[in-house]
């Protein structure tokens, strides 16, 4: 067994991103060499039996109904919030009250002002805090993050980006928190804000927006009482137009009912000298347009983001192999545990509640027809 420190780690909620995240944590120190290892203390869920069955496939050592058990635990030293948005901005608060490094997943909150609260709280408590947006960390999209840095599209004046999946096309999916606007649920920030987070991080601040929304089924079935219906609060679909602070034009699409999109998702920045598309379908690549090319080689290339010099790749499967989905969490983990203890971490909770701003004046906009500055939201 290995003599370094251990981060003891208790994560609340054991949904889909409790799965992924105990994947990530555990998987870091095989992929990376870390200072400290991390070691999966305990897990928080409703109903107990659900919650150890849980515990038991992640390799969690004790369970919890109680998520302050998890915040307060004097054997817990990073807390990991793993439940819908309505939830994260208390606990996030309350973990940074008992001194505990917070990483929550996105979005960050329900509301600018509800984040802004979560974020005084770890300022005041002076602790690590982090957000998961962790699609930043596939090898391809760091790539695409290190290339617009370098120069290689220019001055970017085009960003583009659409998310489309057929999660609820069905009207028969019960009623959950994802369908209530109460709970964070809005489809801006299921699948916006990580596309917003990573517009921020590559093109810059985003100013002001147009949007429109739409909400194509209205009820669904309330599977806590049985013959009844509950209305859906959020938005199925919604597109905004954006103004960066840097000059640049966006265009944002993000939608749960398009019929065989599973998980679809495309980027594209267009600068004064070159275009970049990352297409999630097909993740290990980028296209790249270089404006200095021959005539002769007029076109698109790929890239192939797996050689040992590009972002993570070192440190992964030999090139031609491949990374995926779950990779994003790993790299996240390995990456917060590397800067533990005092370390900082990008995206942190500044960042999370910039993006929640954003989705706050895309729902406003929508809402009342017209353009709408961030500032709006956040004040001058
Ligand atoms: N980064 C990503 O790729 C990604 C993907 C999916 C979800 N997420 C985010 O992760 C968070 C959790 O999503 P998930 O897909 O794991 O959700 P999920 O529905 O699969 O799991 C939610 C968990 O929270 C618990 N919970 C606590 N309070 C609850 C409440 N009031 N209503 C419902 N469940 C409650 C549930 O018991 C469960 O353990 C959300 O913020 C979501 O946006 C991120």
């Amino acid at each position: 067994m290995s003599e370094l420190p251990e981060v003891r780690i208790g994560i609340v909620g054991y949904g889909m991103m409790g799965k992924a995240h105990s994947y990530g944590y555990r998987e870091a120190p095989r992929m990376r060499d870390l200072p400290v290892r991390p070691r999966l203390r305990l897990i928080s869920g409703r109903r107990r039996e659900l919650v150890e069955k849980a515990a038991s496939a992640y390799g969690v050592e004790d369970v919890t109904t109680d998520w302050r058990r998890v915040v307060e635990g004097k054997d817990i030293d990073l807390v990991d919030i793993c439940t819908p948005p309505g939830t994260h901005a208390e606990i996030a608060a309350a973990a940074a009250a008992e001194g505990k490094a917070v990483i929550c997943e996105k979005p960050f909150a329900t509301s600018y002002a509800e984040g802004r609260e979560a974020l005084v709280a770890a300022r005041r408590a002076g602790v690590l805090n982090a957000v998961g947006f962790n699609y930043r960390r596939l090898p391809a999209v760091s790539l695409m993050k290190r290339m617009i840095e370098e120069g290689a599209l220019g001055r970017v004046q085009l960003w583009r980006a659409a998310w489309l999946s057929d999660e609820f096309v069905d009207p028969e999916i019960p009623f959950d928190w994802r369908f209530e606007r109460r709970m964070g649920g809005t489809t801006i920030a299921d699948l916006g804000s990580h596309l917003i987070d990573m517009a921020i991080w590559m093109v810059g601040d985003i100013v002001e927006v147009s949007a429109q929304s739409a909400t194509f089924v209205g009820e669904r079935a309330d599977p806590e009482k049985p013959g009844t219906v509950r209305p859906v609060t959020v938005d199925d679909a919604s597109a905004a137009l954006l103004r960066f602070s840097g000059g640049a034009r966006g265009v944002l699409e993000m939608a749960r009912s398009c019929v065989r999109r599973p998980c679809d998702f495309t980027i594209e920045v267009n600068g004064t000298r070159g275009t970049l598309r990352f297409d999630y379908a097909r993740l290990n690549e980028l296209q790249y347009g270089d404006g200095g090319d021959a005539a002769g080689l007029y076109g698109m290339r790929r890239i192939r983001a797996e050689h040992p010099s590009h972002p993570y790749a070192a440190s992964w499967w030999p090139i031609g192999q491949g990374v995926g989905y779950g990779s994003s969490f790993v790299n996240q983990f390995a990456d917060l545990l590397e800067a533990w203890p005092k370390g900082s971490f990008d995206p942190d909770f500044a960042q999370g509640l910039a993006v929640q701003a954003v989705c706050d004046t895309i729902e406003r906009a929508a809402a009342e027809r017209r353009w709408v500055r961030v500032e709006e939201i956040v004040g001058p």
